[in-house]
């Protein structure tokens, strides 16, 4: 029988600064919401002043987990210790493993105009911590939409819908990462995972939920269900995320997420020493 997951929560994001001076709003990852195994972290960037988003990422290093960018509108250019460099345009997603360990900078390739877009970190068990670093780029064009319904298109970026799969390959966490795009009054059901944790974001409009509405800058922390339902009254977006939870303890500093003291330790180690990626 389908069961229809309810809020059990709802979070506004802190505005704050990353890297070397973004501005920036941070979801997950703050004390409303300090995590949502197996989401370590979900920031929007949003702007189209060049000071809130020019100084952007230089290099700096990972270790234990994922880090997920979906750029809604804009250019960043990101280059790795793996040998890669990428260009994330509007409608792309890059899908990053930082396994046992990648040094990466995401610098922006405009000088004006709109930045947009989220960074999710997502957290690898302790089996998978220490695996290979490696990185999915993904353009808007090998992003498949479903046609749901006149007015609504779902983009499937991970995880399937509908019966159609997204580019992405993250096995870790079985993950499902959404784009909800209503422009008009639709009603949308996902199926869904009971064992996984889901939230929604909802980016512009807002979206109605059985007995309560979520508006624009805010994340919906859903109850285990096996289906996620939803309506707009008119344009509206939002991303639906949802994932395996992890279960395991959660050390973290800074940039480096591990399940011991210790290893934490040791990441800092390995990165003073030039063994970490
Ligand atoms: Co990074």
């Amino acid at each position: 029988m389908k069961k229809v997951s309810a809020i059990k929560q709802i979070v506004r994001g802190m505005p704050t600064q990353d890297g070397a001076g973004v501005t920036l709003t941070r979801i997950i990852g703050q004390p409303a919401l300090p995590r949502l195994d197996p989401f370590l972290m979900l920031d929007e960037f949003g702007s189209d002043k060049p000071q809130d988003y020019l100084a952007g990422f230089p290099e700096h290093p990972h270790r234990g987990f994922q880090t997920v960018t979906y750029m809604l509108a804009g250019k960043m250019e990101h280059k790795d210790s793996v040998g890669n460099t990428g260009l994330i345009e509007t409608g792309g997603i890059q899908w990053m493993n930082a396994g046992r360990g990648i040094i990466h900078s995401e610098m922006p390739k405009q000088t004006e105009g709109l930045m947009r877009g989220f960074q999710l970190w997502v957290n690898l068990p302790a089996s998978e911590k220490m695996s290979q670093p490696n990185y999915q780029d993904i353009k808007a064009a090998e992003v498949p939409v479903v046609d749901v319904s006149d007015g609504l298109e779902v983009k499937v970026l991970v995880g399937q819908f509908h019966g159609v799969s997204g580019p992405v390959s993250a096995q870790a966490v079985k993950p499902l990462f959404l784009d909800c795009c209503f422009s008009q009054a639709q009603v949308l059901s996902i199926p869904c995972d009971e064992q996984h944790h889901f939230f929604v974001y909802c980016y512009e409009g807002e979206i109605k939920f059985a007995d309560e509405t979520l508006k624009k800058g805010q994340l919906a922390v859903l109850n285990p269900a096996t289906a996620i339902e939803f309506s707009a009254q008119a344009a509206a977006n939002c991303i639906v995320v949802g994932g395996l939870p992890i279960n395991e303890p959660v050390v973290q500093y800074g940039p480096f997420v591990m399940n011991t003291q210790s290893e934490i330790e040791q990441a800092f180690v390995d990165f003073r020493n030039g063994q970490l990626a």
